[in-house]
């Protein structure tokens, strides 16, 4: 990877959960590996009135508590952490951040904007944004939005046209930070870096494919927000779209950001559209006991916190074979993963012989236990001609030692590099 030789990267909503939750920590754990490139500069910009001193103690007191020794460690990397207070209602405030990027951000400088507000403040940075003409400038600022990309195609579009009018597509940087995850990007490798998967990855071997994110926790203190959004915008557009993308995509001419999001696209352009009709036949919703009681959610609120839909992917190679997507929050188990059913054999030869008769499946554990499972069809020993189904089994911590890297420390170094390989493009957010 080849990086700038400064950048300095504004967050918006520095004092918010996403910048303390997930976008520090993930710099700092970057920052001690030797992986966060130098020449880094962080500036956090937020209606609190913290000094620098007081928002790096701030995310101090947040970092998960394994980050928190060498105190060394911290006190070094908060070096290149800078705050600005200001309001995103008020121009003058615009104007202080440019002046304070002008001074610690020299010409030449690769500056990032990242708006880890809540989305209705999106038009007000980007126009803040574009007044003070930051938009602009060499190397061309890079501006990084998080989910949601609008609630509906007209506001996805109106997001996209707002965007576009400073920015060009090649500066914006759409997180879904499910990419990031490696469990995610190995389904790339998995279906293109082997070649003994691709002649049946297709409606000949595929019976179908199931999409299962399954959250144990409830809505806990996100009710308000939670209840205007729902399963469907909350995880299916983005999250489960994204893995429905990687599993039925063709393989990319090259490992290139353009190469993949135009095949990604593609299969989205192939889902086929649900007629109001369809809807009850292809799709479950349903909310969980006790949602309407969580902190900010109405009483009477028929927001789904669980749904399944039944996808079909009109293309040669899919023609026939449903995906199943599904996500439910306060379910009796956490977990995410894929499973691929591959048919029976052509010919039941064992029809007669006794234990468990399934066709092969694939599952692809996204999180946690993460790994990779053939189940396949075995000869119990020593019990006439009984089968059972067994497993050819990969897991990640059995091979790999080490913690699994958070998915933030990924996407945030490919944004640093400029790789938009596992960020979304306008026409993908827009399709999806
Ligand atoms: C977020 C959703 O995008 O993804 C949350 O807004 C959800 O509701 C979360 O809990 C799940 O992410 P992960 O990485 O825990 O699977």
């Amino acid at each position: 990877m080849s990086f700038p030789e400064r950048s300095v990267l504004v967050i918006f909503g520095a004092s918010g959960d996403l910048t303390r939750r997930k976008l520090v920590p993930a710099l700092f754990r970057l920052f001690q590996k030797g992986r966060l490139p130098s020449g880094v500069q962080v500036l956090g910009f937020s209606r609190t009135s913290y000094s620098d001193e007081q928002w790096r103690d701030y995310l101090q007191q947040h970092l998960p508590p394994e980050d928190r020794e060498p105190k060394e460690a911290w006190d070094r990397f908060a070096e290149d952490l800078f705050y600005l207070p200001g309001d995103l209602t008020v121009p003058e405030d615009f104007t202080r951040l440019r002046k304070q990027l002008d001074a610690l951000a020299p010409e030449g400088t690769q500056r990032i904007f990242y708006l880890a507000t809540a989305a209705r403040f999106f038009p007000r940075i980007l126009s803040g944004l574009m007044d003070q003409q930051l938009h602009r400038g060499s190397p061309p600022p890079r501006v990084v939005v998080e989910k949601p990309f609008g609630h509906d195609l007209a506001s996805a579009q109106s997001l996209n046209l707002l965007l576009h009018r400073g920015f060009d597509e090649s500066q914006v940087f759409r997180i879904d930070h499910y990419l990031g995850k490696e469990t995610v990007q190995n389904i790339l490798v998995f279906r293109f870096a082997n070649a003994i998967f691709e002649p049946i990855w297709n409606r000949s071997y595929i019976d179908h494919v199931e999409i299962t994110a399954a959250e144990s926790e409830g809505v806990g203190t996100r009710g308000a927000t939670y209840d205007t959004t729902g399963v469907l915008r909350d995880m299916f557009q983005n999250h489960l779209l994204q893995l429905l993308c990687f599993m039925a995509m063709e393989a990319p001419n090259r490992f290139e950001a353009e190469a993949i999001r135009n095949e990604k696209v593609k299969v989205l352009d192939a889902v086929r559209v649900l007629s109001p009709e369809d809807v009850p036949r292809e799709s479950v919703r349903g909310q969980y006991h006790g949602y309407r009681q969580s902190p900010g959610v109405d009483p009477q609120s028929q927001t789904a916190t669980f749904a399944a839909v039944r996808l079909w992917i009109d293309n040669w190679r899919w023609q026939g074979v449903p995906f199943f997507l599904r996500s439910g929050k306060a379910m009796d188990c956490r977990t995410t993963q894929i499973v691929v059913q591959f048919r029976q054999p052509p010919l039941r030869l064992f029809r007669q012989c006794g234990g468990v008769h399934e066709g092969n499946r694939l599952v692809i554990q996204i999180q946690p236990a993460e790994g990779i499972q053939l189940h396949i069809q075995s000869k119990v020993p020593d019990a006439g001609m009984e089968l059972t189904l067994t497993d050819l089994s990969f897991r990640f911590d059995r091979h790999f030692r080490g913690r699994m890297p958070d998915a933030y420390e990924r996407l945030l170094l490919d944004l640093l590099a400029g790789d938009a390989s596992l960020f979304a493009r306008s026409d993908e957010v827009e399709l999806a």
